[in-house]
């Protein structure tokens, strides 16, 4: 973690709080700041960004002293806001009382307008306030969980209410995904944010960079001697990115409908996986070195562009069971478009060009309303050059596979074939599990928020993507949402709720020979 200023240590915080999570080992609470939140009303600071606040809390990991100002609009004051995130934490994390009343007691809400210059004053005055009465020093961090037209407009207003500069301290600007919603107009939005930050104040945000086993990716390569020598194109026969969720759209229509699942999901998460698992070994484990190597990924995926046509399938969830109760298709979800386009699914194959990976395929998929919800990278490994054995069907042997797993139950699967206990030698496929919580006692660790706000506090720039980064992944993504959004789906909705996707997504891998793994 990149500390910038002497901290305090952590000890017995205040509120009864363990001073530092059961198998996280010893960490340090950063300095003293303080989170604006844009958007404080929204959907986000209900479901992640209160309750990681409340996670940090609790692990002794929240600065000291702390507070939280939101802005956005909305009838809440001070205490009516506190009421309502208290909702949100007892209904998400295990709550103790005496944890969440420390919290509470710098939780500040400012009713404004994203645009409205007086807004900002008030914001301002609020923020001096705060920041007063908790002796804070003039560190503040401003975090975009506003709708994304409004990314450009808010950090303008914060360079003209003077709010971007610090006098004495540091400032920073998490933004959320999508940024932009193509290469020029997230260039364009660049240029906006650069006019007022620079580069190193700037943390573009993507959750799934702090989940555990994803960084845990690059420990197991990076620091186990033995698979790094396997990784790459004379071992690996091909690799599957599968990030299926079980849950519709649910309330976010307005922002689905303008986003879609290439937008919403492929452009961020799915690359940055497909980065973590085929990134060359970093020099050394800082943000410049590790966010350098993560950008060739994409250079190498630009190389020789996928084929829309060819090498990607789109879906749209139709109704069906979830759980065994009926749910309705994406068409009849509330405040979706009857006739809408928006794609939930999207599988695409992707290749490589460079020395390590030519030849060998990436496949992703990702969807809403799936059979179920669940994460993992697998890299299948190629046969052996020959079975000595007898078997019956080569084809029940579903040989080496390691399967870096994110959820639920995150660890590490290693599939492999061993001897069926018995008199002859017959060939069973086995696989050996690697759990967190088992291995690390940490039944609940703080979610992948969690560790990212913390990051932002610490002014650690790892797990956060850089412009040019942003800049290929939509280069590899433009040609896709061009080709979708030109041509209108003949066969919408093509997936039934509850299942895996639509059969052209099978037909993708099955035309070379492979087929998804049964998860
Ligand atoms: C968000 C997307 O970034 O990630 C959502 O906007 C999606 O549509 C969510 O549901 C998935 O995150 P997780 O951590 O639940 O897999």
């Amino acid at each position: 973690m990149g500390a910038e200023e002497e901290r305090p240590t952590a000890g017995t915080s205040p509120g009864g709080i363990e001073a530092s999570g059961a198998g996280l080992g010893e960490i340090s609470p950063p300095a003293p700041c303080v989170m604006v939140i844009f958007g404080a009303a929204g959907d986000l600071t209900h479901r992640e960004l209160i309750p990681s606040l409340y996670e940090l809390a609790s692990k002794g990991l929240l600065p000291e002293p702390f507070a939280m100002v939101g802005y956005s609009l909305g009838d809440y004051d001070d205490e009516s806001f506190r009421d309502a995130m208290r909702k949100s934490v007892q209904e998400q994390c295990s709550f103790r009382e005496e944890t969440w009343r420390h919290l509470a007691g710098g939780l500040h809400f400012v009713a404004g307008d994203f645009k409205s210059e007086d807004g900002y004053r008030r914001l301002s005055k609020r923020l001096e306030e705060v920041r007063k009465q908790r002796g804070i020093p003039d560190n503040v961090f401003f975090h975009l969980a506003a709708p994304p037209p409004f990314f450009g407009p808010i950090v303008e207003h914060l360079d003209a209410s003077g709010l971007a500069r610090a006098e004495d301290g540091w400032r920073r600007l998490v933004i959320e995904k999508p940024f932009g919603e193509d290469r020029s107009s997230a260039r364009e939005l660049n240029g906006r944010i650069r006019a007022v930050f620079d580069e190193e104040q700037i943390y573009r945000i993507d959750h799934f960079l702090g989940k555990e086993t994803v960084q845990n990716m690059l420990v197991f390569r990076f620091a186990n001697p033995a698979f790094e020598p396997i990784w790459n194109r004379n071992y690996v026969d091909h690799v599957q990115i599968t990030v299926a969720e079980d849950l519709g759209i649910g309330t976010r229509a307005g922002f689905y409908e303008e986003t879609g699942v290439v937008r919403d999901m492929v452009q961020n998460h799915l690359l940055q996986l497909l980065c973590m698992t085929a990134i060359e070994p970093p020099v050394t484990f800082d943000a410049s070195s590790l966010r350098d190597e993560t950008v060739k990924v994409l250079q190498a995926a630009e190389v020789t562009p996928f084929d829309p046509e060819r090498d990607a399938v789109r879906g749209q969830y139709g109704a069906g069971t979830e759980e065994g109760r009926d749910v309705v298709g994406y068409r009849g979800e509330d405040d979706v478009d009857p006739g809408s386009t928006t794609p939930t699914f999207a599988a695409l194959k992707l290749t490589l060009d460079n020395w390590r990976w030519e030849g060998v395929p990436f496949y992703l998929r990702t969807g809403k309303r799936m059979k179920r919800k669940l994460t993992e990278v697998a890299i299948q490994f190629r046969p052996t050059p020959h079975l000595m054995f007898q078997v019956d069907d080569r084809d029940d042997l579903s040989g080496n596979v390691l399967a870096f797993r994110l959820q639920p139950e995150e660890g590490i699967l290693q599939q492999f074939v061993a001897k069926q206990p018995g008199p002859t030698i017959r060939l069973r496929s086995v696989t050996m599990n690697f759990g967190y919580a088992t291995a690390f006692g940490v039944e609940e660790p703080p979610r992948a928020y969690a560790w990212l706000i913390l990051d932002v506090m610490e002014g650690d720039q790892r797990l956060f993507a850089r412009s040019d980064w942003i800049d290929h992944a939509w280069s590899v993504v433009d040609p896709l949402i061009d080709c979708w959004e030109s041509s209108a789906p003949s066969d919408f909705p093509n997936y039934e709720a509850g299942s895996w996707g639509p059969a052209a997504s099978d037909e993708l891998l099955a035309r070379d020979g492979r087929s998804w793994r049964a998860l």
